[in-house]
């Protein structure tokens, strides 16, 4: 069995103070559980914050937003995966739909990232999930596997048994609208199948989120979906009484 993951990607809110204050409110009324893990993905520039914050909070895993492909160099406003490792990050969401369609992040640079992860020892999230448009004109599997495959291309078999993957439809996320358990379900089901392809066994082991509204209210009935592995989560992880609701699903 995997163990659910609950994963909250704050995006661009919570700096330092904010960030601080958020800990504190949600290790108050969260004791570690070893039935699931939660994640967080503060900001860049809150991630020290958040690290320090836990102190010895192990039980709960920090993890940036995104990372550049290389490890130095000249990439003004960048961060590396290096960078991120050392300030205590062991995560990384790669590929977020808002990296690839707000910054225009191609398949090419997501697979780069998901590489430098590796090389780096930080545990790559590979988000994938189609527009609107694709999911209309009956594309949703074509997308989400053309996306996995190319951001799996440089990871050898035993990198991807180690990663986890996000389903995020990209009309569901910040819209109120969810996909319902069974349409995550078939996408889960495809995606596990391309995984069992290409590393055989080895892919049960790798978590598959859901991510797009999810809510207090939602999240049992999403992560009680067959294949559903746990939940990415971005507007309702903000606040700490409601991400203990979530994380308790
Ligand atoms: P919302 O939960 O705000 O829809 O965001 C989902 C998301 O993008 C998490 O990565």
């Amino acid at each position: 069995m995997r163990r659910p993951v609950f994963a909250a990607n704050w995006k661009m809110n919570h700096g330092p103070t904010a960030a601080r204050a958020f800990v504190a409110g949600f290790t108050a009324r969260w004791s570690p559980r070893d039935d699931r893990t939660v994640l967080l993905f503060p900001p860049a520039i809150s991630l020290t914050t958040v690290v320090h914050a836990l102190g010895s909070r192990e039980d709960i895993g920090v993890g940036v937003q995104n990372i550049w492909t290389d490890d130095t160099g000249a990439f003004t406003g960048e961060s590396s995966a290096p960078m991120a490792k050392d300030a205590g990050a062991r995560f990384v969401l790669v590929g977020h739909s808002e990296r690839r369609h707000v910054f225009g992040e191609t398949d090419a640079e997501a697979a780069k990232k998901c590489a430098a992860a590796a090389r780096n020892d930080l545990t790559p999230i590979l988000c994938v999930g189609e527009l609107l448009a694709e999911r209309e004109s009956g594309a949703t599997f074509d997308v989400v596997l053309r996306q996995l495959d190319a951001g799996l291309s440089l990871l050898d078999a035993d990198a991807i048994a180690s990663m986890a993957i996000a389903y995020e439809p990209v009309w569901a996320i910040g819209s109120g609208k969810t996909a319902t358990p069974s349409d995550a379900s078939a996408v889960h089901a495809q995606l596990r199948h391309a995984l069992e392809k290409r590393v055989g066994a080895a892919a049960r082991a790798i978590p598959i989120l859901y991510g797009g509204s999810v809510n207090a209210g939602n999240a049992t009935s999403l992560l009680s979906a067959s294949g559903v592995d746990g939940l990415l989560v971005g507007g309702a992880s903000l606040e700490p009484d409601t991400w203990v609701s979530i994380c308790e699903a």
